[in-house]
């Protein structure tokens, strides 16, 4: 199977799904606090999708019970929402994902709630940019794997991080999940050369110790096997029709970041 190639009318779709994904996860992240339920921010998401002309992209799939994921602490990734509440010093990651008239957007963050310190603040900084980092690395005519080669790089550059191994990022279009995986982590210089309208979602997965993870009970929630607590920072973005990137998941479609690495987003989605 091929990487799905888009038009720009699809990626124009694309689009609106990505920042029905964004307002969403804005919407969540305003509401996080100490006493929350992370099932209250889950409704609060599907309420906003539904509001938005969408659908949940997360619910149903593989039987995934709620509308977005809510992972704490030492729990990276696929937390299921339910009645656990939100705590002071808890990192809360959040997954989201739409979709808009067949066509799927994804993106995910984490923060700190108050008190925050240093070092995990450090931590999820360094996971946000490492995403950047692999966005820039994965421009038109580059190698699938630099992005990852170039996620692992700058994380192990910033100090003593465990990189998740067995997740990733992946394409996406017309399904959340399609061709390529993508590691955040490897050699340069191997796979599909990135060409325009491949769409992929970056997502690096970080820890402050062991890359090594679990799956609990509920065959979900994903935590490291050190109890070391993590992030998540997750982006979709397009190699738009005249070779430029775009972020449809960002408001600015990643203008504003991508210039740091001295790249011009495309002007054909705004
Ligand atoms: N959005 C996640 C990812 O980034 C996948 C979530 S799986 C679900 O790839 F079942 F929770 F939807
Ligand atoms: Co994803």
């Amino acid at each position: 199977m091929a990487i799905q190639i888009k038009t720009l009318d699809q990626l124009k779709t694309m689009r609106k799904a990505g920042l029905l994904v964004r307002s969403t996860l804005e919407l969540v992240k305003a509401n996080i606090k100490a006493g929350i339920t992370t099932s209250a921010l889950d409704a609060i998401a599907e309420a906003n999708i539904k509001r938005g002309g969408g659908t949940s992209n997360f619910k149903g799939y593989h039987g995934y019970p709620a509308t977005i994921c809510v992972s704490v602490n030492d729990e990276i990734v696929h937390g299921i929402p339910g009645d656990r509440m939100i705590m002071p010093g808890d990192i809360v990651s959040v997954d989201c994902g739409a979709v808009i008239d067949g066509w799927h957007g994804d993106a995910a963050f984490s923060v700190i709630v108050d008190p925050k310190d240093e070092a995990r603040q450090k931590m999820l900084d360094v996971c946000e940019e490492s995403m950047w980092v692999g966005i820039a690395a994965g421009a038109a005519g580059a190698k699938l794997s630099d992005i990852g080669h170039a996620i692992e790089k700058y994380t192990n550059a910033q100090g003593n991080y465990g990189i998740l191994r067995e997740y990733g990022g992946h394409g996406i279009g017309t399904s959340m999940h399609m061709e390529p995986h993508i590691l955040n982590y490897g050699k340069p210089g191997h796979g599909p050369t990135i060409e325009a309208g491949m769409v992929f979602a970056i997502e690096p997965m970080i820890t402050m110790g062991t890359h090594k993870t679990k799956i609990l009970d509920d065959k979900w929630t994903v935590v490291t096997t050190d109890k070391s607590h993590g992030s998540h920072f997750e982006n979709s973005y397009c190699i738009a029709p005249d070779g430029k990137p775009f972020v449809l998941t960002e408001v600015d479609g990643g203008k504003a970041n991508l210039a740091r690495f001295g790249i011009e987003v495309s002007e054909l989605l705004s």
